[in-house]
């Protein structure tokens, strides 16, 4: 039998990509016009009624147009929230009718681009959607076949993230660590190289902590409090206060949650916290907020200014709230930031150390280590890989088409 058609898909938490192997090399899909990696973001919109992709997604959130946007959908796999239906633009449907027509709208992209049709899908998947939880992470794994299944796909196969990554590197001799620091997960793969440039994988792991997961601790640590995190909040029945339920903020500094907080219910509490506070001026914020439907918004602010106090030349790194208020903005050192994100870079460091004790290899053996993902470009983490692997070159080679590059290069096998 003939390999069937299959099309190699990184679908991240933050920018999703697909290819396949033209003549022994990765070919991605330019998925938007110049754009080989285009945002997983959707927008409803609502006149006229359609779900708009990537990047365009991202202009219609930015131009303050009516619908519903939504990001990080991928940290929903293994959920209970992802298969609880909803009423968007005037149809009931829920989070895998969502993934899917995302999934499916690459191929057609994809198959508009390559003149085939592509009726099986090679996915990556993080080592570990949930850290801890085994039953989660087989779920994850499950809800992810579904989309590809609902999207039109005949079949899925999976390959780790990092595997696919070391798939695609350069060949080198000798033993290699990918740190692969994505917008959802960390993803470790440790593997040895061959002269021939053939890929042994010695050890994967893998944990649930990414970018959005710094995003969320910024946002927590220094913008929540001027919405009225902790804030007192008058007991309504008697005398006396108590500090402001953490809920609705967590869940504000959470990208995926967003979307669920504009629903009737947390638009009340809101408004009840906001008329027993003891600082309304804070509460009134987060009223604002949930009304205007800025929750997305505060958050791009807050990647932005992450980004930013990365940038060693940069000014004034800041997240600058302007959307909410004029004038409001929140200056961020690299200390602040190296200070909120301390106790998840000290796991991400663990998860390094764990991959390779996995494969009984000492850290001072590795030859190289290859920094891949957006989350990767964090100074702080580069900074810790060294220290980790002190006798490793840091590489940082496409790191943010490598997982898409070794899956389009496996995509032709993966159903052999
Ligand atoms: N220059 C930068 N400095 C720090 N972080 C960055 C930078 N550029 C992008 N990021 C972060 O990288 C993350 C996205 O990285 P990437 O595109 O590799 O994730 P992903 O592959 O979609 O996610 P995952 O693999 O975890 O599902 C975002 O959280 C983003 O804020
Ligand atoms: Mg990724």
């Amino acid at each position: 039998m003939p390999a069937p058609n299959t099309l190699g898909i990184d679908f991240g938490t933050s920018n999703s990509a697909a290819g396949i192997a033209v003549a022994g090399r990765p070919w991605l899909v330019e998925l938007e016009p110049g754009q080989t990696t285009l945002p997983t973001a959707v927008f409803f919109e609502e006149q006229p009624r359609r779900m708009r992709i990537g990047a365009s997604a991202t202009q219609a959130l930015i131009a303050g147009e009516e619908g519903r946007f939504m990001r990080a959908l991928k940290s929903l796999l293994g959920t209970p929230l992802l298969r609880e239906e909803r009423r968007l633009n005037g149809e009931r449907i829920n989070f895998i009718e969502i993934i899917a027509r995302f999934l499916r709208e690459i191929k057609t992209r994809a198959e508009a681009a390559t003149y085939q049709e592509f009726t099986h899908a090679l996915s990556g998947r993080p080592v570990r959607f949930h850290s801890r939880d085994d039953t989660r992470n087989a779920q994850a794994e499950t809800d992810l076949r579904d989309c590809y299944l609902a999207a039109g796909f005949q079949d899925v196969r999976f390959m780790y993230e990092p595997e696919a990554a070391a798939r695609a590197t350069v060949p080198d001799k000798g033993l290699g660590l990918i740190v692969d620091i994505g917008g959802g997960t960390s993803d470790f793969s440790l593997f040895r190289q061959q002269d021939s440039g053939e890929t042994e994988i010695l050890a994967s792991y893998g944990l649930r902590i990414g970018g959005t997961d710094f995003d969320r601790r910024l946002s927590i640590d220094h913008v929540m409090p001027l919405l009225g995190r902790g804030s007192a909040i008058r007991n309504a029945f008697g005398l006396g206060t108590l500090p402001a339920p953490a809920r609705i903020f967590n869940d504000l500094a959470t990208w995926q949650m967003i979307p669920f907080l504009y629903a009737a219910d947390s638009r009340h509490k809101a408004q009840d916290l906001a008329s027993n506070a003891t600082e309304p001026t804070k509460l009134a914020r987060l009223v604002t907020v949930l009304e205007d439907e800025l929750g997305h918004d505060i958050a791009f602010a807050v990647e932005r200014g992450k980004i930013q106090s990365n940038q060693p030349d940069h000014p004034a790194p800041r997240i600058d709230l302007k959307d909410l208020e004029r004038g409001l903005m929140v200056p961020l050192t690299e200390a602040m930031v190296q200070n909120a994100l301390a106790t998840q870079v000290d796991e991400i460091a663990a998860g390094a150390a764990e991959t390779l004790a996995l494969a009984g290899v000492r850290a001072d053996q590795v030859d190289r280590v290859v920094l891949v993902g957006g989350s990767s470009l964090m100074t702080v983490i580069e900074h810790r890989m060294s220290q980790l692997c002190p006798e490793a070159r840091i590489h940082r080679e496409n790191a943010m088409t490598a997982v898409a590059d070794g899956l389009a290069l496996s995509a032709a096998t993966a159903f052999d």
